[in-house]
């Protein structure tokens, strides 16, 4: 093991917020280094992924949830999220090389020290970080095996700006759909999605109503829902249906980025005599609980498809906990990444 890496810095939680994140919610701690267990790496991580979704487990009632990736922090905790680092340290004999490049779950910090078992060994040679740590993955698995989509098909992707929502919409075109609609919270990220993501049209929060504007932009139906949002836009959904559409919820957006407080509890008012007589089918999806076996398809799909990786890069540890803050009050866009 290498010896020389003693001490790292993290982010942790503070305190808990009141409403919104905030930085003075996070601290970033110099600490000693962990010392390695016999079966760890000791990695330098060089790209963590910022989830909204830390906003929720930094409730004071947030417990872990079986499919949801990240654990529930109370005050002195660190921090986690998936990680690209480069190996510094590794036992022998754990099929892992010093200075290869894994990914994990421990972001936050510039050094982890994570057991073997929970890092992946990635290509040779420059990679496209946001392959890996980006939700293009689970649209993906969310389109080709949580739901199908057909040639054809009409698709409307809810936070379509968003770390999912930006894939979404390209790889359900690649997929084959026809026309394919997304929600966002301005006519900025609004002309960045027809203009860079290749968005048919756009609805925006806040500017009506959401079904007024669906039926204009899917006047023949929508066939495919992909949801990050739930709430009026799900509704708006089901009233748009086509025959036989489908719908796969993936998020809560308007329960968890509450600013009342985010919550995990989601309500919805649904017309079901839409979802009987049109036959729609609804399908809660997780893709790292459903279909983590198919990750590696994806990074073969995603090589030839040419799809365009929105990112927001921010530079350094210390900008990290107001990207957090950013990316829940809807200022960023796609994939927020941080670059150490
Ligand atoms: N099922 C799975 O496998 C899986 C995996 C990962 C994440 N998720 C979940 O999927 C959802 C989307 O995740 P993501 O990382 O892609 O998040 P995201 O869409 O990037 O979330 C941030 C965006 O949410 C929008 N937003 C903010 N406040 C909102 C509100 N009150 N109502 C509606 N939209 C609001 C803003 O976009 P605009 O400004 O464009 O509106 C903001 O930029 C989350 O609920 C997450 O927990 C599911």
């Amino acid at each position: 093991m290498d010896r020389t890496v003693k001490r790292c810095r993290e982010v942790r939680l503070h305190a808990y917020p009141d409403g919104m994140i905030q930085p003075r919610n996070l601290s970033i701690v110099e600490t000693a280094l962990p010392e390695a267990g016999p079966n760890d790496l000791v990695v330098r991580n060089r790209w963590f992924r910022i989830s909204i979704s830390t906003r929720l487990m930094a409730n004071p009632d947030a417990q872990a949830v079986e499919g949801i990736p990240f654990p529930a922090l109370k005050p002195g905790d660190a921090l986690a999220d998936g990680a690209i680092g480069e190996v510094v340290a590794c036992p022998t004999g754990s099929g892992f090389e010093i200075g290869a490049l894994v990914s994990h779950p421990l972001g936050w910090r510039d050094y982890a020290v994570v057991d073997a078992g929970r890092c992946m060994a990635l290509d040779r040679g420059p990679i496209e970080p946001a392959a890996y740590l980006g939700h293009g993955w689970t649209a993906y698995a969310a389109l080709t095996r949580g739901i199908r989509v057909r040639t054809g098909d009409t698709v409307f992707v809810s936070s379509g700006a968003g770390a999912i929502g930006s894939m979404a919409g390209q790889i359900a075109r690649r997929l084959g759909a026809s026309r394919v609609i997304g929600s966002t919270s301005s006519q900025a990220k609004a002309d960045w999605m027809t203009g860079d993501l290749g968005y048919d049209a756009v609805i925006l929060r806040d500017r009506g109503l959401i079904a007024d504007q669906l039926r204009a932009a899917a006047p023949e139906g929508v066939d495919v829902f992909v949801d990050m949002v739930g709430g009026e836009q799900l509704a708006a959904a089901t009233q748009a249906a086509s025959e036989g559409a489908r719908f796969v919820l993936l998020g809560a957006l308007t329960a968890e980025l509450n600013v009342a407080g985010a919550s995990i509890v989601a309500p919805v008012q649904l017309d079901s005599f839409q979802l009987i007589l049109k036959d729609v089918t609804l399908r809660g999806y997780s893709a790292d609980r459903d279909h983590a076996e198919a990750f590696p398809d994806w990074i073969a799909w995603q090589r030839k498809a040419g799809l365009h990786f929105a990112c927001s890069k921010v530079a350094g540890l210390e900008n990290a906990p107001r990207a957090l803050r950013d990316a829940c009050e809807g200022r960023l866009k796609g994939l927020v990444m941080v670059e150490l």
